[in-house]
């Protein structure tokens, strides 16, 4: 029969290796995260969303819109380029600021009128598996 005797060093090891696997998941967990938060974040399944509409999402503690328009999907961060109004509202085929009205073209965030100027900081999504992931 084996010895199944664990010496004092071998003993130490295997505690000190558990140890920090708890740890780490404490820390995840800490954060509200998991592992899968890690490589990539699910905004939402793609069937939730209809066509011309506008979703607020929030990713690394900033805010973000999710547009579908034309059976796309687009994601801006949630700040105008006059002086950071909300642009979570979508009319007449446009993101429109609710501050001071400026107005967007949905696929690519380029400014249209209105204050302001330039375009929409675009925030890299993906399709994958019916769903919108943060990229
Ligand atoms: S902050 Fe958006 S139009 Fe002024």
């Amino acid at each position: 029969m084996a010895d199944e005797k664990i010496n004092r060093r071998d003993f130490i090891k295997k505690g000190v290796v558990i140890g920090f696997g708890i740890t780490g998941l404490g820390v995840l967990n800490a954060c509200g995260a998991n592992a899968g938060d890690l490589k990539s974040k699910k905004i939402t399944s793609v069937s939730t969303m209809k066509n011309n509409e506008i979703m607020n999402f929030t990713y690394k503690n900033e805010k973000g819109i999710l547009v579908k328009f034309n059976d796309k999907f687009y994601a801006y961060k949630n700040k105008c380029t006059h002086k950071g109004g909300p642009v979570d509202k979508f009319s007449n085929n446009e993101i429109v600021c609710k501050w001071h009205d400026a107005k967007f073209e949905p696929a690519t965030g380029k400014h249209l009128s209105g204050p302001g100027q330039g375009m929409l900081e675009k925030i890299n999504i993906k399709i994958k598996d019916g769903a919108v992931w943060l990229a």
